[in-house]
């Protein structure tokens, strides 16, 4: 099974900060996840569409300037980052999961990749694209078809693996409270990845091994790392 780093490394640093990024590539994990919001144009890496949960500040992000937003203390003194200081912080040594929140965020992360491609040592089969915004991967696929993208869902609709494979997918994103035999069995046979989220308890990383999905989101990498070692 595959660790995804969720947030980063956000079970010991602050959640999609720099800070969490440099923990997981510190840990070795096989992909990266973070949530990408746009502000001022600029693309930056938030969980919410508000500032309050994760930063010492109040307000929606759309209603903030970028200056304001990265005024603010994202914890441990850290500044909400940009994707591109994640991308040149990863610097190709790892996957990363785009996980794209917001509307108006295919065209300029697309720009972004093909620059990130020369810049900071990634290769396109390195990037994950994901959302629970079904149109928004469908608009990458339909720009670059050769780019990897996950469809994401809170629950485990019964057709949803259909869905995820007409909308060529690479991957389906399943909340943890849903996943079943039937649902990995059924991906399986269309030829897409399982990749399961939030995974952070021993046992159910164990389940979800003999489950046989492909791979888990977890706040605690090197925990999951050791335990699937073992398994
Ligand atoms: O991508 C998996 C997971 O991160 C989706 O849910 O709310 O944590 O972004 P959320
Ligand atoms: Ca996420």
């Amino acid at each position: 099974m595959l660790v995804f780093a969720h947030r980063g490394a956000s079970g010991h640093e602050p959640e999609n900060t720099l800070l969490a990024i440099k923990q997981a590539l510190a840990m070795q994990v096989d992909a990266i996840e973070v949530d990408v919001h746009l502000s001022d144009g600029e693309l930056i890496v938030i969980h919410d569409r508000w500032v309050n949960k994760t930063t010492n500040g109040q307000g929606k992000i759309n209603k903030l300037s970028f200056k304001e937003i990265r005024e603010l203390d994202a914890g441990k003194g850290q500044q909400v980052p940009t994707l591109e200081e994640v991308l040149a912080t990863i610097n190709g040594r790892c996957h990363l999961n785009i996980e794209l929140k917001a509307d108006q965020t295919v065209l300029p992360v697309l720009d972004l990749i093909d620059e990130a491609i020369i810049k900071y040592n990634f290769s396109y089969n390195q990037f994950l694209f994901s959302s629970f915004n079904h149109h928004l991967l469908f608009e990458i696929k339909s720009i670059k078809p050769e780019l990897n993208i996950g469809a994401l869902t809170a629950s485990c609709p019964l057709t949803y693996a259909e869905f995820a494979q007409h909308l060529n997918a690479y991957s389906v994103h399943i909340n943890i409270d849903f996943i079943n035999q039937k649902f990995v069995n059924d991906a399986h046979q269309r030829g897409l990845k399982v990749f399961v989220y939030t995974v952070d308890d021993e046992d159910d990383i164990s389940e979800m091994h003999y489950l046989g999905v492909d791979g888990i989101f977890t706040n605690y990498p090197t925990k999951s790392l050791v335990k699937i070692a073992h398994l």
